[in-house]
């Protein structure tokens, strides 16, 4: 069944979807690989839609699929697509430009993380709602994090790494999507033009602005490789 998306909730939210899924191994885009039957970014913009705040979607799809994911989605919700980027971040640009001018809360979704619940989109929008300029979801980190550099010689397997130290786990986070932003935070950071990010909130903290963590969920684990789809599949049961 198609969802109602809600006309008076005060969010949109940007899917980027246009990668390649080079990761994951041949098998085309990853957004439209399959995890149970369906393509990922069904999955995810399931969930997306189930967000009661949710008043619109954009999906930034691969340029040659924008027709197929247009009829891919139109059963699931109603959503906007337009043709991504060659960089996360122009397919983010992209969906961006989409959005009309009365969105106070912008959010930005991989599509890879296709399990994410509806809840941690509502707690992210909520947070910005309350007043934060950027929201980003973090899960502590569990291994141990060293920092590593050549050794200068070769090692079994290419140069070798030697530990360089050992990095303070308890002060990092690991980074999850959906990310949010008051609009003109996410437009001033995009305008801005900065270097290369693989997040959007790095844009934003690098312009100074403070950046706030919520919780966020194992279920938003990000799908990059095989394994992860193996693992996505086993928590469709909970998800
Ligand atoms: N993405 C995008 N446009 C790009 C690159 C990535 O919209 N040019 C999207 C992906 O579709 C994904 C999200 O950004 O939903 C996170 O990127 P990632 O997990 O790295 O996906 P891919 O780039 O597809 O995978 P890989 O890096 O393994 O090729
Ligand atoms: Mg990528």
């Amino acid at each position: 069944m198609t969802a109602q998306l809600n006309a008076r909730g005060d969010v949109a939210v940007l899917v980027p979807a246009a990668g390649a899924g080079l990761r994951l191994g041949p098998g085309g885009p990853k957004a439209l690989r399959l995890l149970a039957g369906e393509p990922l970014l069904v999955h995810a913009v399931r969930r997306v839609a189930a967000a009661p705040s949710v008043r619109l979607i954009i999906v930034a799809a691969p340029a040659a699929d924008v027709e197929a994911v247009r009829a891919l989605l139109a059963p699931v919700a109603p959503v906007t697509v337009v043709a991504g980027g060659a960089e996360r971040q122009h397919s983010v640009a992209a969906a961006l430009a989409a959005v009309p001018e009365d969105v106070g809360v912008e959010l930005v979704h991989d599509a890879a993380r296709a399990l994410t619940p509806p809840e941690l989109v509502e707690s992210v929008a909520a947070a910005v709602r309350g007043g934060c300029a950027a929201v980003i979801p973090v899960l502590p980190v569990v291994d141990t994090i060293k920092e590593v550099g050549s050794a200068g010689a070769e090692g079994p397997s290419g140069p070798a790494e030697v530990v360089l130290g050992t990095v303070d786990r308890a002060v990092l986070r690991s980074v999850q999507t959906p990310q949010g932003f008051r609009r003109d935070v996410l437009a001033a950071a995009h305008a801005a033009g900065l270097a290369a990010h693989t997040d959007d909130a790095g844009m934003v903290e690098k312009a100074g602005i403070p950046v706030t963590c919520v919780p966020g969920s194992d279920l938003a684990m990000k799908i990059t490789r095989p394994l992860d789809l193996v693992i996505a599949e086993a928590l469709l049961h909970v998800a």
